[in-house]
């Protein structure tokens, strides 16, 4: 797994040092050497969090000697949602203290990197004339709800945090507004109502130059912030590009901000459970965390789910490779990132007036007019040696490449080298145009325009088969509409199955994260990633949760995939970019495309009871022995999709209960896709719902048909009410195996 973000130079210097200090944690290290390590000890003893604190002090001292030594390597103690610390420890100290009964495990704390506003109308919530059934206005535009923001900080200047017309902070509010460097208590309002910030037991040397406040330096974070929820901006747009009225989501959810994340130190995960801890405390209803995958301790997260917080986690940016989705746990939504109908054709006019057709973000160019083309090759030093590039715009051409799909390092790599030899500009060929917002991390004034290799060819044999070839970059112009097919699973975004947990459906839905427009200091720029796509789905929770207050974040997770969309708008499945692209499954987008406002009226929802999270959490966590293993399997749970990865020859039962949240009375039918190879039997097939009976529980059967070793296979159920009013659909994998030591999941 890699990096969460979009990879600048200092995104890529991130990765390297994460991985450095992942490995000095695990590596030998002198018994001396103190290391940051993570305590845990599941629910809190005691009602009020200082004894809570109290209890982790005297439990240090006892081990270091001396309650100074205790007061002098805690750095966390987590106390509201669940008991556990932070300290600097020797490893022989971290030993003992996963000796003693109350501790469920200690481990080393790792760093994790990070992982507009056409998309809101372009998912049916437009504000100008808001559908009066729809769910912004069922949901109040968010009104009353507090979203939680785990990331890099906030800009609190922004247009996209204007508190104006809003009504006083919502009394249940618990949190607070720490002040710091340029960030001052009124920088907190109406709009962001809380603001922390987490920088203790990280090295000086890597938080010094950012922000010792809630203040993003980095932008990560106000961009998120404001996708979630931002208030009305009109006129915004990057450089003309995008233009239109800039929102969140919920653009009347409050914002909770929890720094944890710096520009060079990434996301240490000590900081991130004290976030979530202290957001338990302050009385956040959503919490967006748009972070890489490496964090281990889920047990905030479960303990946050267990408290009614919906928990939304970005999947990562490492596809389009299969099993590399992160933050894979059952208790939270895991989002896949996904296209829209925005694209951003550029005009290319070679010398003999032919034109064709690239993308790029090109929004000033230093003068219009004819260049010389040069072929690169591709673009490698050497090829770029050979030729004289001074001034030129460069066609970089490499077949080897296309079979990496999004061609990141090799873009950056090609850039980089016509930089260096003079260049003017780059004309990049490549499949995937899911690779546009390297532009403006990368180009900086050099013209970089992608182009697919059938145009690529046609430049390059205009280029062979001319004395002295021109061409001329004409201004990007922004294309919207339903002409853009769209939705597409981006190139980047990660993939399922899950490694840690194949009996998951992961991620659980899609939705917009490919050149999104939102807030990033005073200005608004276009992003790209799952880190984008998860405030999308932070914001639409935050509707649901206004209209439907005592939801669940289970039940809030149904909705969002039940109702999800698999075909576009002309009816056409979902494609997943990628060489060669494919259509959507399950692995790659869950459920499907995110789809408001049928979420807001699901019909029937699978709900599940937190305890039976714990079940299976008190299984594969830490120690316990407290633990049945045929109940530990998570197919076992009352999720709104099924895996099976092992099915053998004996046919395979799982059940499933469903609630009613729609007429009270009302009949469902099932509609059963079989994945090829199994056949899938459901019973009851009829569920009748009425007064008294507002909950039914089914079973799903499954049995092979060919005993044939090893691939997942994708079906779906769907319960159809007589109304044809709401289909509710899961989405099914299933693998059957003769053995069990091989299986194939590409
Ligand atoms: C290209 O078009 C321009 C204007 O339409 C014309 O002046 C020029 O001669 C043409 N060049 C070629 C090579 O056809
Ligand atoms: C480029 O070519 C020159 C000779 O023409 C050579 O001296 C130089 O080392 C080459 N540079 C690279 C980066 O290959
Ligand atoms: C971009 O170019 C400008 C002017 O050439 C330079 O000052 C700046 O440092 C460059 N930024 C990056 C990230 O390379
Ligand atoms: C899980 O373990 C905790 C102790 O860590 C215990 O309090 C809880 O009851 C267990 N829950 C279940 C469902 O087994
Ligand atoms: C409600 O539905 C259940 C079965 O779904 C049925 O047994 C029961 O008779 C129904 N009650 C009424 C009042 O119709």
């Amino acid at each position: 797994m890699g990096s969460q973000h979009l990879p600048s130079s200092s995104m890529l210097l991130l990765l390297f040092l994460s991985s450095f200090i992942h490995m000095a944690a695990l590596g030998r290290t002198p018994s001396s050497t103190k290391l940051l390590y993570i305590v845990y000890m599941g629910e809190r003893q005691h009602e009020d969090p200082d004894l809570v604190t109290a209890s982790h002090h005297d439990m240090l001292s006892s081990v270091l000697g001396s309650k100074e030594e205790a007061l002098s390597s805690i750095v966390y103690s987590y106390k509201h949602g669940f008991s556990g610390f932070a300290a600097m420890l020797t490893e022989s100290q971290a030993h003992q203290i996963a000796e003693m009964p109350e501790v469920i495990s200690v481990k080393p704390s790792r760093s994790v990197p990070l992982l507009t506003t056409r998309s809101w109308d372009y998912l049916e919530l437009g504000y100008e004339q808001p559908q009066p059934t729809g769910l912004l206005v069922r949901g109040n535009f968010g009104d009353g709800i507090i979203i939680g923001v785990v990331d890099t900080g906030i800009w609190p200047e922004s247009r996209s945090f204007d508190d104006r017309g809003y009504g006083p902070v919502p009394s249940r509010w618990k949190g607070t507004c720490e002040v710091g460097q340029n960030f001052a208590v009124n920088h907190c309002n109406r709009k962001i109502i809380g603001a922390r910030w987490y920088a203790r037991g990280l090295d000086p040397s890597l938080i010094e130059g950012d922000y010792q406040s809630p203040r993003d330096s980095e932008g990560h974070g106000t961009h998120t912030a404001s996708t979630a929820a931002g208030s009305l901006v009109s006129d915004a747009s990057f450089h003309g590009l995008g233009a239109g009225t800039a929102r969140g989501g919920a653009p009347r959810a409050r914002l909770a901000i929890y720094k944890v994340c710096w520009a060079k130190a990434g996301c240490r995960d000590a900081g991130v459970l004290k976030a979530i801890d202290d957001a338990i405390h302050d009385g956040v209803d959503i919490l967006s965390l748009s972070l890489g995958g490496f964090l281990d301790p889920s047990f905030a997260s479960i303990h946050a789910v267990a408290k009614g917080i919906t928990v939304i986690f970005a999947g990562g940016n490492d596809g389009p490779v299969t099993q590399t989705i992160a933050n894979d746990i059952p208790w939270v939504i895991t989002v896949a990132a996904s296209t829209m109908d925005r694209s951003f054709p550029t005009l290319l006019t070679l010398g003999d007036n032919q034109t064709v057709v690239g993308q790029s973000i090109l929004y000033e160019s230093t003068d219009g007019g004819f260049k010389e083309l040069v072929d690169g090759g591709s673009c490698s030093r050497d090829d770029l040696n050979s030729s004289d590039v001074v001034g030129k715009i460069v066609l970089c051409y490499d077949p080897v490449i296309a079979k990496s799909s999004p061609p990141n390092q090799q873009f950056i790599l090609a850039t980089i080298n016509v930089q260096e030899a003079g260049g003017k500009g780059i004309i990049f060929a490549q499949y995937s145009a899911s690779i546009l917002h390297y532009i403006d991390e990368i180009c900086n004034g050099t013209v970089c325009v992608f182009v697919d290799y059938e145009i690529g060819t046609q430049i390059k044999f205009y280029v062979a088969n001319t004395r002295s070839p021109l061409v001329k970059v004409s201004l990007t112009q922004d294309m919207v509409g339903s002409g853009v097919m769209s939705p597409r699973v981006a190139a980047f975004s990660s993939r399922g199955p899950s490694l840690l947990f194949p009996d998951l459906v992961k991620p659980d839905i899609t939705a917009p994260g490919f050149l999104i427009l939102a807030a990033v200091e005073d200005s608004f720029k276009f992003e790209s990633g799952t880190s984008m796509a998860c405030p999308h789905v932070s914001g639409v929770a935050a509707l649901l949760k206004a209209a439907h207050p005592q939801w669940s974040p289970a039940a809030i997770k149904s909705a969002l995939v039940t109702t999800a969309h698999t075909a576009n708008a002309y009816g056409f499945p979902i494609e997943a970019e990628g060489v060669p692209r494919k259509l959507a499954d399950p692995f790659d987008f869950g459920g499907g495309h995110i789809d408001p406002n049928k979420a807001a009226d699901p019909g029937l929802i699978y709900d599940v009871d937190p305890e039976d999270y714990f079940k299976f959490f008190n299984c594969t966590y830490g120690s316990s022995t407290t633990c049945d293993l045929v109940d530990s399997r998570l197919y076992r749970l009352n999720l709104p999709s099924i895996s099976i990865p092992f099915l053998k020859k004996t046919p395979l039962t799982v059940w499933r209960t469903v609630t009613n949240v729609g007429d009270t009375d009302s009949i469902y039918r099932a509609i059963g896709e079989s994945p090829p190879g199994v056949d899938m039997v459901v019973e009851p097939s009829l569920l009748q719902f009425n007064a008294s009976t507002t909950t039914h529980t089914f079973g799903v059967t499954f049995t092979p048909l060919q005993m044939v070793q090893g691939d997942f296979n994708f079906g779906s159920l769907t319960w159809l009410d007589d109304g044809k009013k709401h289909a509710v659909r899961i989405p099914i994998a299933v693998r059957v195996i003769i053995h069990d030591y091989f299986s194939d999941t590409s």
